[in-house]
């Protein structure tokens, strides 16, 4: 039952390919038409949205956060992500034209089923992105729009994380498409892109051993930090979960712009440091606003480990290792940037021996509050 792996983990990150085509699958066109027919949302309701609040935990709630760039930047729709603890407890505004987005792999999950209840109650509309046919949040929301990764058996979440992603920017490019705006023309190309996005998962893992190897060198770490920048922010974040649900090392994300406003005084000689590296093909020069963060933190001793999009010799300067990934659009980059990490914390945990299906004081679905 795991497909030949050691772990179910390493089974899961293996499936990822299929979680993002499956969940692709029948959604949409040859012609770039969106037809999320099962969101069974009147289209008027849809197209007076003013507002979205994408409501998670955990590694859901980081793929909230990296939908959330795609969504306004394809919607224009201010989209805010909260946890759901944290929303139901500070009297959120919430009324008949604010869109909620539970996004909830098990279904179960308590502290979002109450902040689902609790936006209803409020007059809003509920969509739940979720991986559990059947389950609780999906039966309570007003239309559900399932991940099709198939059962996540490990406790850390991997597969569904990246099917998550890509049912949330599916809903995007739907609203953007009900609601006609200048992103009309460009939801062709960008389905066309996710649809390539499979492939190209398949390319790093057919090149994990690199990444591995890393891994297992640096089980003895104390603390590894993580610095991402735009949709990379929310993959720090995640890489980052990975190492402490799995590794039980101290390991924090940071959006690399904040380095300078703290933490930064946490490098010293050695510190192992991850970069997600955004496209230099990107808008906004964000690449060399990046480069320039590796550069400072390498200054202060920091060992740098780089994810860089393929082609991108002008980081090889400043890191001790480049993981290379496929191109894609700036905006898709998570889907790819995410897996590299993924097999990191992997690798590390297994080195030191512990069990990275059932990590301690961990459950798979946190039914209680
Ligand atoms: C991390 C992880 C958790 C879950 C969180 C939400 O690897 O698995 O952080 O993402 O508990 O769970 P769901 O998505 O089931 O609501």
């Amino acid at each position: 039952e795991k497909g030949g792996f050691p772990s179910f983990m390493e089974k899961e990150i293996h499936d990822q390919p299929d979680a993002v085509a499956k969940t692709l699958l029948g959604r949409s066109d040859i012609d770039g038409k969106l037809t999320l027919d099962e969101l069974r949302i009147d289209p008027e309701l849809l197209k007076h949205v003013d507002k979205i609040i994408v409501l998670a935990c955990g590694t859901s709630a980081y793929a909230g956060q990296v939908a959330k760039y795609a969504i306004e930047r394809w919607c224009r729709i201010a989209t805010e992500v909260e946890l759901s603890h944290e929303f139901r407890y500070r009297d959120p505004i919430v009324d008949a034209n604010t869109l909620i987005v539970s996004i909830s792999q098990s279904g179960e999950t308590m502290d979002t089923l109450m902040a689902v209840r609790y936006a209803k109650e409020q007059g809003a509309k509920t969509v739940s992105i979720c991986n559990t046919n059947g389950s609780t949040i999906p039966r309570e929301s007003d239309a559900v729009l399932y991940t099709h990764a198939g059962p996540e058996i490990a406790v850390a979440s991997t597969k569904a994380f990246l099917a998550q992603i890509t049912a949330a920017y599916l809903l995007g490019l739907y609203l953007a498409q009900l609601r006609g705006n200048k992103f009309q023309g460009e939801i062709k190309d960008i389905l066309a892109d996710l649809n390539k996005i499979p492939a190209k998962i398949q390319r790093i893992l057919d090149n994990e051993d690199q990444i591995k190897e890393l891994g297992v060198s640096m089980k003895d770490a104390k603390s590894v930090l993580f610095l991402g920048r735009h949709v990379g922010f929310p993959v720090a974040m995640e890489g980052a979960l990975k190492l402490k649900e799995l590794a039980y090392i101290h390991a924090e994300g940071f959006a690399a712009g904040e380095l300078k406003h703290g933490p930064i005084a946490l490098i010293e000689e050695g510190q192992p440091v991850f970069v997600v590296v955004p496209s230099p093909r990107g808008r906004d020069s964000l690449h060399a606003k990046v480069v320039s963060n590796i550069q400072e933190v390498r200054a202060r001793g920091a060992k740098t480990i780089v994810i860089a999009e393929e082609g991108d010799e002008a980081v090889k300067a400043y890191a001790e290792h480049v993981f290379y990934i496929p191109e894609t659009d700036t905006l898709l980059a998570p889907l790819l940037s995410t897996v590299p990490l993924q097999i990191f914390a992997l690798a590390l945990a297994s080195a030191k021996g512990y069990d990275v299906d059932q990590p301690r004081n961990l459950a798979k679905s946190v039914t209680v509050e």
